[in-house]
């Protein structure tokens, strides 16, 4: 067995499960988590946070704002706090920083370091080694950052920041957060105007939380796309951040109860934010019955509870243009789709090829080992959903990737048969309590590895 061959300990089975009930919280949003540790890190003083995902990913963010000089702890009560260095004060890590399996904590921490005259190297586990990073690789060194990268712009990688970083305006051919906010928070250290234009509107939790720190940013529709202007070298001021429930992990627990006939739960205060919320609006759109419950702003992000009650779904085409706001959520989306009477399609998703799998090939070989049919494309899938009699029975290979473990165990809770997954030792990158949280609900879960 290699070192990242899944270990034959950590697989875990979905079993058909009675109806789901209860109320729950699922774990703090995992994009905000990472933003308030960076910006903690970054501004003068004590930053608390309330309500941070406690998942490997953001602890290695978390580790890695420890070795860029800043003090971080966590208090007995689960709050954590940041003492930043201020923009420009980071010092240079004497190891290299590993980032696990996370792509946003090493996208989001490049550009921090691309702005302070500082070297470090990057590095991370198999499946973060194998994805794309000259998205963030360009801009940073038309900025003044250097990369020694592996072939291909790949990690281990190690970056020296440049030592007064030039403002940019940066046309990113993706629609990527993670390099807008790479940009911008090289940006912070630069004397100037730093604008970055999307094509598409990505999630805006960068721009947000900087407003909160005391940043100048403006964001306005250009021709090209929506500008988002950033004035470099502030004092950013600590603000206390109450970190949202994540929308992309309450997806799991939402479409198992669309699944499971009889079910009924409530799932409290995740953000709604309209970059965000995508899913919930295609799982309405296909007869979910999901009612958005006091909807309310909190920490500066709009934050709803959802009560989900099981429902016949049905398959509908979703528009390309809502794929940003719903990236991450195509392989639960897909499995929903796999119970839906008729065909879903979904369009314009390329990206999800360079997540922490090739998530259309695992999504579609994850659907075909348990009867389902599926039209892969380079940018999409067409499901066939089976009104509600999906097989079940397979076993289906996670490629290090937690959102398909997470995907697959759902779709055996509704499955006629059981639903294996080889490896539920990702799933704590994002939800670390999944599987006690599912079986709360009354979903049943066998394995070893929670
Ligand atoms: C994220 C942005 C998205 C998303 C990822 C988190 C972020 O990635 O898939 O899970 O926090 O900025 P891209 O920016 O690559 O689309």
């Amino acid at each position: 067995m290699t070192a990242h061959s899944p270990s034959p300990h950590a697989s875990l089975t979905a079993e058909p499960s009675r109806a789901l009930g209860g109320t729950i919280r699922v774990p703090g949003d995992k994009s905000i988590s990472h933003r308030a540790l960076i910006f903690g890190a970054l501004a003068v003083g004590e930053t608390r946070i309330r309500g941070l995902l406690e998942g490997e990913d953001v602890l290695a963010t978390a580790e890695t704002m420890r070795r860029l000089g800043a003090r971080v702890t966590r208090h007995e009560d689960g709050t954590w706090s940041v003492f930043g260095v201020g923009v420009g004060g980071l010092q240079e890590p004497a190891v290299p920083l590993d980032f696990g399996n996370s792509g946003t904590g090493a996208r989001l921490v490049m550009g921090l370091v691309a702005g302070h005259p500082i070297t470090a190297t990057f590095i991370g586990d198999a499946s973060l080694s194998r994805r794309p990073m000259g998205r963030v690789i360009d801009p940073l060194t038309e900025m003044g950052a250097r990369f020694h990268a592996r072939e291909g712009g790949k990690m281990p990688l190690t970056l020296t920041g440049a030592p007064r970083a030039l403002p940019v305006t940066y046309r990113s051919p993706v629609a990527s957060a993670q390099v807008k906010s790479a940009v911008l928070l090289a940006g912070l250290n630069a004397p100037g105007v730093t604008t970055v234009i999307e094509p598409v509107p990505t999630r805006d939790h960068t721009e947000r939380m900087l407003r909160a720190f005391g940043a100048h940013i403006e964001t306005k529709q250009g021709k090209d796309g929506l500008e988002i202007s950033l004035t470099g070298e502030p004092e950013l001021t600590p603000c206390p951040i109450a970190v949202p429930g994540d929308p992309s992990s309450a997806a799991f627990p939402v479409v198992a109860a669309l699944l499971v006939p009889g079910s009924e739960i409530v799932v409290q205060g995740i953000t709604l934010n309209p970059h965000r919320a995508g899913l919930y609006t295609t799982l309405k759109e296909m007869g979910g019955d999901i009612e958005v419950m006091n909807q309310r702003e909190e920490g500066g992000e709009p934050v709803a509870d959802l009560r989900v009650r099981h429902s016949r779904l049905k398959g509908i085409d979703v528009p390309p243009a809502r794929a940003a706001s719903m990236i991450d959520e195509y392989p639960v989306l897909a499995v929903a789709a796999a119970f839906a009477e008729g065909e879903t399609r979904m369009t314009g998703i390329h990206e999800l090829r360079v997540k922490e799998s090739d998530r259309i090939a695992a999504t579609a070989s994850g659907l075909r080992a348990n009867g389902v049919k599926v039209h892969e494309s380079e940018d999409g899938m067409v499901v066939e959903g089976r009104a509600g009699a999906v097989g079940g029975g397979g076993h289906v290979a996670t490629h290090m990737d937690h959102r398909i473990a997470m995907s697959f165990l759902v779709m055996g809770f509704a499955a006629e048969k059981p639903v294996t997954v080889d490896d539920g030792s990702m799933i704590a990158t994002s939800f670390p309590d999944f599987t006690g949280l599912m079986r709360g609900l009354g979903a049943s879960l066998v394995g070893q590895t929670q």
